[in-house]
C-alpha cells in the first residue's frame, strides 16, 4: 500500500454539505411527526406489494447514492408498509407502540453512539438511574443489580444463566455435567417459548424444562409442581429454578406467586419471574397485593418495549443478589480492565453482568419518557388497556355470534366466532379465515393462538393509541366477516 498517497486524500463519513444535511434531517423529522400524528388514518396493515419486494432486491453499488433519492425510496417502498404496531388497531402478539419522545431520544442516543460495555461516561450512569427507577417502580430491593437488554427473551435467558450458575459454582469452568446430576427447572405449560430456548442454549436440554400443567385459569398447578419436584429429587435430578409467569403470553394468566416463592424457599432453588409485560401491572395500586411475592423473586425479567410503550428494543433484568449476578458473567481481560482514573474508570463494567459486551444506549429513551410522561400517565394508560380488554370481553359476552375462550386477568382477550353445531375443526378453519380477512381488509390486526385445541382470535393490548371505538370496530368486523363466510357456505 502506498500509504502516503492514501493519506493525501483523507475522508470521513461526515456530510460534505452540513447545511444540506441539516435541512434533510429537519424534513425527515417533520415528515415523521406528521406520519405519527395521522397514523390512525392509515390502514393498520398493507400487504407488501410485489413492486416493493422486487425493489428490495437491487444490488449494492460501489459508488455513493444521492441521499435525497434514498429518502424518496424509503418513503415510497418502506415507510408505507410498517408492521402496524404504531397503529391504534394493532393488538398482535405482545408488541408495544413506541412514542414520539422516544423517537427523539433514540435519535440523540444514536448521535452520541455510546457503547455501554465499560467506561466513565454519562450513558453508564443513565442506565444505572433507569435501573434504579425500574426497581422502585416494581418495589424491588434497592440493592439489587440489573441490566438493560434487548428484550424479554434475553432477560429470561440471562436470569436463567445466573440461576443455573448459582446452583453450582463449578459450572462456569467445568460445564453443566459437573455435579453428575441432570439439571432441571420448572415453568407452566403456558410459559413463553423463550424458556425452552434458554434450556436448549444453556445445556440443560428442552426435557430439563419441566412443563407443569395449568388450571382452568391457565395458572400453574401447584400440586403438580410439587409432585414433579419430588419425582425429580427421587431420580437424583438437580432442580435449580422455578419460573413463575406474571402475564402468560397466551392469556395473561398470573401463576400463584406466593406458593411458588414458598416452594423455592423450601427447596432452596432460584425463584425467577417472567413478567415480560405483566410485571408492569405492579405500577397499579390494585395489583400491589396480588403481585407482592414478585418483590422477592431472585430475578425478574420484563420488557420496556411492551407495557412501557418504548420503541424496540429494550428489556430489563433485575437480580436480587448482585454478587451472584456478577459471578455468572464477570470476565475482564487486560483490554477490558477497569482503571482508577481516565475513561476506563467509572461504574463496574456492564460486561460483567451479561452475555453482551457492546451495547447501545437504549436507556436514554427510558430516561426521557419515564420523566416526561410521569408514572401517573403510565398508570392511567396501563389501567386503560386493562379496562379496554374488559370492555371487549363484555362485547364478546353480549354478542350472539361470539364466545370468550379464556378469562381476562390482564390485557389479553381470546375469543372466537361461534356457530352452534359446527365441529371444532371447522370452527378453527373459520376463525383463522376471519383473522386473515380482518388483516387483509385492514379492519384491525389482532393475533391468534390455540387454547385447548380451539383457534382463538387474540387481542394483546399494550397500545396507548387504542380507543374504545377501535374495539367496537374489531367486534363488528369479526361478526360481519363471520356471517359473510357462513352465508357463503349456506346460501340463502
Ligand atoms: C410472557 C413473555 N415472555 C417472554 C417474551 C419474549 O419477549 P421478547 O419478545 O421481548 O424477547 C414475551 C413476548 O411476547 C412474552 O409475552
Amino acid at each position: 500500500m502506498d500509504w502516503k498517497a492514501v493519506l493525501e486524500n483523507e475522508v470521513s463519513l461526515d456530510p460534505e454539505d452540513w447545511e444540506g444535511a441539516k435541512a434533510r434531517g429537519r424534513q425527515m423529522l417533520d415528515d415523521l411527526v406528521e406520519y405519527l400524528r395521522h397514523i390512525g388514518d392509515e390502514p393498520v396493515w398493507r400487504q407488501p406489494p410485489r413492486e416493493m419486494k422486487d425493489f428490495l432486491h437491487h444490488t449494492l453499488q460501489d459508488s455513493g447514492q444521492d441521499p435525497d433519492l434514498l429518502y424518496a425510496q424509503f418513503k415510497k417502498y418502506i415507510l408505507p408498509y410498517p408492521k402496524g404496531n404504531i397503529h391504534p388497531r394493532f393488538w398482535s402478539w405482545v408488541q408495544g407502540t413506541g412514542s414520539l419522545t422516544a423517537v427523539y431520544a433514540d435519535m440523540l442516543a444514536s448521535a452520541m453512539n455510546s457503547n455501554l460495555a465499560i467506561g466513565d461516561h454519562a450513558a453508564m450512569y443513565v442506565e444505572q438511574q433507569v435501573l434504579d427507577w425500574c426497581k422502585s417502580m416494581l418495589a424491588y430491593p434497592k440493592e439489587a443489580s440489573g441490566i438493560i437488554l434487548s428484550g424479554g427473551s434475553m432477560a429470561n435467558i440471562t436470569g436463567l444463566t445466573i440461576a443455573r450458575n448459582a446452583s453450582d459454582e463449578r459450572i462456569r469452568s467445568e460445564g453443566v455435567g459437573i455435579s453428575g446430576k441432570p439439571l432441571v427447572f420448572y415453568a407452566s405449560e403456558e410459559t413463553h417459548s423463550c424458556q425452552q430456548k434458554a434450556a436448549e442454549v444453556l445445556g440443560i436440554g428442552s426435557k430439563g424444562l419441566r412443563k407443569i400443567p395449568v388450571d382452568d385459569q391457565y395458572r400453574m398447578r401447584i400440586d403438580l409442581l410439587e409432585k414433579q419436584i419430588e419425582a425429580d429429587l427421587k431420580k437424583d435430578c438437580l432442580p435449580f429454578c422455578i419460573v413463575a409467569n406474571v402475564g402468560t403470553v397466551n392469556t395473561g394468566a398470573i401463576d400463584p406467586l406466593e406458593e411458588i416463592r414458598q416452594i423455592c424457599h423450601h427447596h432452596k432453588i432460584w425463584f425467577h419471574v417472567d413478567g415480560a409485560f405483566g410485571a408492569l401491572a405492579k405500577l397499579l395500586p390494585e395489583y400491589q397485593d396480588s403481585l407482592k411475592a414478585m418483590e422477592q423473586a431472585d430475578s425478574l425479567a420484563f420488557d420496556l418495549h411492551k407495557w412501557m410503550y418504548l420503541p424496540y428494543e429494550i428489556g430489563c433484568l433485575l437480580v436480587k443478589d448482585r454478587q451472584k449476578h456478577r459471578d455468572a458473567f464477570a470476565l475482564q481481560p487486560h483490554y477490558l480492565s477497569s482503571h482508577e482514573r481516565g475513561l476506563p474508570a467509572g461504574p463496574d463494567p456492564v460486561g460483567n453482568y451479561g452475555l453482551e459486551l457492546s451495547r447501545g444506549f437504549k436507556a436514554l429513551k427510558a430516561w426521557f419518557c419515564f420523566q416526561e410522561y410521569g408514572l401517573d400517565k403510565y398508570r392511567q394508560i396501563i389501567r386503560q388497556n386493562i379496562a379496554q380488554c374488559l370492555y371487549l370481553a363484555d362485547l364478546v359476552r353480549n354478542s350472539d355470534f361470539l364466545e370468550l375462550l379464556a378469562p381476562v386477568p390482564l390485557n389479553i382477550v381470546c375469543f372466537r366466532f361461534k356457530v352452534p353445531g359446527m365441529d371444532e375443526e371447522a370452527l378453527n378453519r373459520l376463525n383463522k379465515e376471519i383473522l386473515m380477512r380482518l388483516h387483509e381488509e385492514a379492519v384491525a390486526t389482532p393475533s391468534y393462538t390455540i387454547l385447548k385445541g380451539r383457534y382463538a382470535i387474540r387481542v394483546a393490548n399494550v397500545n396507548h393509541r387504542s380507543k374504545k371505538h377501535d374495539f367496537d370496530a374489531l367486534v363488528e368486523g369479526v361478526v360481519r366477516i363471520g356471517r359473510e363466510l357462513m352465508a357463503a357456505i349456506k346460501p340463502g
